[in-house]
């Protein structure tokens, strides 16, 4: 009874406003958005939401990693609370809803309760991770992760402005003074993280809402090529140790090593920088990136451990360091909660289908804390990661809806 309550007051509206507004913090020319974590833009789309917050009396707290946390009070506040969110983070050239949806409908959901007049046995509290994109900070799901281990990943590693997550992370909990700070990895009852797809396959179906099942493994490397700089108009090629022309090869050994004809294994090269990035002289040293993606453990097990040995033949005479900076398992979320979520789009009467992410999420991290699940909508042409990125303000509140419906019978 409480689901369908809570469902009814989701506020189609009022959800698409936050999101456009949301969206204006850190607005690209071309419509996308530039958001990256513990920016001045992140923190000003911080304090705005706190302030809609504390308009609603919610309690507002954040932890070491700026982990923030918006919380509407149960019955019984010392129960672990039912937990939703997802980041306010973005890629460098990103869209609107990536994240930014998660964490909105989780805002709009405890406002449903609000406007339901419903009370829920434990407390609800919409949550906004830290730096789940890796964009700025080049270790992802920074603060989901230092919620499920007690601390914050490597926060010596610094941006591409030589700033370390540590300070970035400092400047903005100063930013606000007035939000309370708590210790990190406090117990949680259950997490809902509601996203876009970034896939096609429920717009192709004509679903509103898809009930995920669970999140594929992933690996990234960082590969710096070593080389020996010099003349682009006078040393001759036989005797070059031309760094970017090495990377070239590796690339090429690897495409070869992550071949797969069923088209399940995902392989991206999506940052590379070169010393001294000028056009006349040989490099003298390149790093890449690999991000390299399976369902299976056993599959990402054995193609990574071959990577260090294709790479150092295939940059030879120049030489490579391969460093691991990431490492998520594959997860499968519970039953209970993939049952929980298909019957509250039951109840709002929203047709849904279960499927796996290709895309990581802070619930791969908060998986190993608490029962955890996903909701996914659809968002247009299965476009993400790209300033065009979509979604219908339409299926925006039915994975609202699904989500409030959620939240009601899991806190009670
Ligand atoms: C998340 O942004 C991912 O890259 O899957
Ligand atoms: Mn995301
Ligand atoms: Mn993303």
């Amino acid at each position: 009874m409480h689901a369908a309550a809570a469902q009814s007051a989701v506020d189609a509206k009022r959800l698409w406003d936050d999101l456009m507004t949301l969206a204006g913090f850190g607005a690209r020319d071309d419509g996308g958005v530039c958001r990256h974590a513990l920016s001045v833009e992140d923190m000003a789309a911080r304090a705005w939401l706190t302030d809609k917050a504390r308009e609603r009396g919610y309690r507002i707290a954040a932890d070491d990693a700026a982990n923030l946390f918006i919380t509407r009070p149960g019955r019984d506040d010392t129960l672990p609370p039912v937990l939703a969110g997802s980041h306010m983070d973005s890629q460098p050239a990103g869209g609107k809803f990536d994240g930014a949806y998660g964490v909105l409908a989780a805002f709009e959901a405890l406002r449903a309760l609000d406007n339901a007049g419903i009370e829920t046995a434990r407390p609800v509290a919409c949550v906004a991770w830290t730096n789940e994109e890796g964009g700025r900070f080049h270790v992802p799901c920074t603060g989901s992760r230092a919620f499920a281990t007690g601390a914050v990943p490597e926060p010596e590693q610094t941006d591409e402005n030589g700033v370390p997550l540590a300070e970035a992370l400092k400047t903005t909990l100063d930013a606000a003074p007035d939000v309370e700070r708590i210790a990190p990895g406090f117990p949680i009852h259950a997490y809902i993280e509601p996203h876009i797809e970034q896939g096609p396959v429920l717009e192709r179906e004509g679903l509103p809402v898809g009930v995920v099942t669970g999140i594929q493994g992933v690996r990234w490397f960082n590969v710096t090529v070593s080389g020996e700089p010099g003349h682009a108009g006078t040393v001759p090629h036989a005797v070059r140790r031309d760094a970017f022309q090495a990377a070239l090869r590796a690339i090429g050994a690897l495409n070869e090593l992550m071949h797969d004809p069923d088209d399940i294994v995902r392989f991206t090269v999506g940052h590379v920088s070169v010393v001294p990035n000028s056009p006349n002289t040989i490099p003298a040293s390149v790093t890449f990136s690999i991000d390299f993606r399976h369902p299976d453990a056993a599959v990402l097990d054995a193609r990574a451990s071959r990577i260090a040995g294709l790479v150092a033949e295939a940059v030879k005479p120049c030489t490579a360091v391969l460093t691991p900076t990431t490492v998520m398992q594959p997860v499968a979320f519970p039953d209970a909660v993939t049952q929980a979520i298909a019957a509250a789009a039951d109840t709002a009467g929203l047709a849904h289908k279960q499927l796996a992410s290709g895309a990581f999420h802070d619930a791969a991290h908060i998986a190993g804390v608490c029962p955890s699940g996903m909701i996914f909508i659809p968002c247009r042409g299965g476009l993400s990661h790209h300033p065009d990125e979509w979604a219908t303000a339409e299926h925006c509140s039915a994975g609202a809806r699904v989500l409030a419906g959620t939240l009601a019978t899991l806190a009670g």
